[in-house]
């Protein structure tokens, strides 16, 4: 794995309506999880790959995840989605946006077939961060949909949570109540 370069955390600076980097839109400090994503996926950077994201928020990370991984296809799933008329269309073709309610599994497994994507390389948990909702959307999404040797996360969730799987390694940051996990499939 190649040495985290800051390239994520400085390109948040385009993106303020993420909090995934290092200042957020307001000035004040974000949950810098770029620095993490920077060092997993910069050797993924020119791949081909899916990545789906739970959580539109303003839209800014998937435009930021657009533009980091030139090559891929970036999905996102939200139930709500008003807030995309609010923050303007996202006029990439790369970026597609689907209704889904995490907390229900079957709305995930209807939105990943309308999708019509098999597995995704890389699906990020950045949705509604309520526990109930983080452990459904684990047990639907990572057998099922994430592919063979892909990568798991969830951002901003107390620290309470136990997934059933072996190779879990955790990130605490010094934030007193958020972390981001990752776990390898
Ligand atoms: C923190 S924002 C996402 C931020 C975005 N990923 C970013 O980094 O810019 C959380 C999003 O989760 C969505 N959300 C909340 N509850 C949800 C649920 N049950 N299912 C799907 N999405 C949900 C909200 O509508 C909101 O757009």
């Amino acid at each position: 794995m190649k040495e985290n370069t800051g390239i994520l955390s400085d390109m948040c600076k385009k993106y303020p309506l993420t909090d995934k980097g290092p200042v957020k839109a307001d000035g004040t400090p974000g949950h810098n999880y770029t620095e993490t994503y920077e060092s997993n996926f910069h050797d993924l950077r020119d791949k081909d790959l899916k990545l789906l994201e739970i959580g539109f928020g303003g839209g800014d990370s998937l435009k930021l995840w657009a533009e980091y991984f030139k090559n891929a296809e970036i999905y996102c799933i939200d139930n709500n989605l008003s807030r995309i008329g609010e923050y303007g269309y996202i006029d990439d073709p790369r970026i597609k946006i689907f209704y889904g309610d995490q907390s229900r599994p079957e709305s995930l497994e209807s939105a990943c077939e309308l999708m019509g994507v098999k597995q995704f390389d890389i699906i990020i948990d950045d949705g509604s961060h309520i526990e109930d909702h983080i452990l459904k959307t684990f047990h639907t999404l990572f057998e099922k949909y994430l592919s063979p040797g892909g990568i798991y996360f969830v951002e901003d969730f107390l620290n309470t949570i136990s997934f059933e799987s072996e190779s879990i390694s955790e990130i605490t940051y010094k934030e007193e109540l958020t972390t981001i996990k990752k776990i390898n499939k």
